[in-house]
């Protein structure tokens, strides 16, 4: 019997030893330990045997039972750690290797200059006012000195919405608001960048295009003058162009300034010498400005008497060009990524 007993522990070792994962265990446990095994048997068998002899097989069986259950044990255990092992191996992460780079946007042209000029006259005491693109044919024109009928109105072929609404053309529509929001009648120094429309569509206009508008009011006694509007924009243009550009008034004709200007600044491209894009005279035209016209001070509520100032006006999109030797303007609107990814953020990261 005894025999019998250390027979079923060596089968079991060696049975347990050669497991090789948790489901064999399982199988395992219940041949050596469940209800149809020798163990079990032999324990229901004890009865049969002598007085003296039941306790010993009796605890014998139960020693080795428990040893069983030892061996089991352990063995689950190794096989969990085992398993675990290989599925960290497995899922193991090199976080050493490079990542995959993320595709980013890139600041669309047109934004990158008007933060730049937004900076810039910030950086000179400047408020930025936005306007409605929507406009009233009161903004757009009748405040700025071009009443109805006025032939002023022909240079701006304009979307009208409806015989009061239109979109607006010029962004000096902001000038009359500022002017007429400003209660107090205080000075103003402020510049305003936003959409613009008018009837147009070639290489170098389309239908839709960006502008900037500045505009600076003062006392009469502290004599905002031309010299002030030119060292004005000869910092803007100098910063937005080149350091090296030139400017160059030329007398002109605009509603609401008098005297009017168009700013020419030297050709970026050839510099000064004359080539085709400045169609050989070494200038190119970027700027309207002017002081601003006595009627239009007067019909926003600022007394000309007491108070002078200057504006001026330029596209966004034709510095934009300039800037970036951008030859078509259409290409600032089509949105082909090959085109606006020439701008990306390199020199921001
Ligand atoms: N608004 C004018 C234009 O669109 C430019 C301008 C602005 C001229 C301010 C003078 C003063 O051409």
């Amino acid at each position: 019997m005894k025999e019998k007993v250390n027979q079923i522990k060596e089968v079991a070792k060696e049975n347990i030893s050669k497991i090789k994962d948790l489901q064999e265990l399982q199988e395992l446990k219940v041949k050596l330990l469940g209800k149809k095994s020798e163990l079990t048997s032999l324990l229901k068998g004890l009865g049969g045997l002598s007085a003296e002899e039941r306790p010993k097989i009796g605890s014998l069986v139960n020693e080795v039972r428990s040893e069983i259950e030892e061996n089991l044990a352990k063995a689950e255990k190794k096989l969990k750690e085992k398993a675990l092992a290989e599925k960290l191996e497995k899922e193991k992460i090199d976080i050493t290797l490079p990542s995959v780079k993320t595709k980013r946007g890139s600041k669309h042209p047109i934004n990158r200059v008007i933060e730049e000029i937004q900076d810039l006259f910030v950086s000179m005491g400047y408020d930025v006012i936005e306007g409605p693109e929507l406009e009233t044919d009161e903004f757009c024109f009748e405040r700025l000195n071009l009443p109805a009928g006025h032939p002023a109105r022909d240079m701006q072929d304009s979307f009208y919405i409806t015989e009061e609404y239109l979109l607006r053309t010029q962004t000096s529509s902001v000038q009359a608001r500022t002017m007429l929001a400003n209660e107090e009648k205080s000075p103003i120094r402020m510049i305003c960048t936003g959409k613009t429309y008018r009837r147009e569509d070639d290489a170098t206009h389309s239908h839709q295009f960006n502008q900037v508008e500045g505009l600076v009011i003062d006392k009469k006694e502290l004599n905002v003058s031309l010299a002030d509007l030119k060292g004005t924009l000869e910092v803007f243009v100098k910063k937005m162009i080149g350091a090296n550009s030139e400017l160059r008034f030329r007398p002109s004709y605009f509603p609401f300034t008098e005297p009017s200007y168009e700013v020419d600044v030297t050709c970026f491209k050839c510099g000064g010498k004359g080539c085709p894009l400045c169609k050989k005279t070494g200038w190119i035209e970027v700027l309207g400005a002017g002081m601003v016209h006595p009627n239009v001070l007067k019909m926003n509520g600022y007394d000309p008497e007491k108070y002078s100032g200057f504006a001026f006006g330029t596209g966004i999109d034709r510095l934009a060009m300039f800037k970036y030797g951008i030859t078509d303007m259409r290409y600032l609107y089509t949105n082909d990524v090959r085109f606006l990814s020439q701008f990306d953020r390199k020199d921001e990261e």
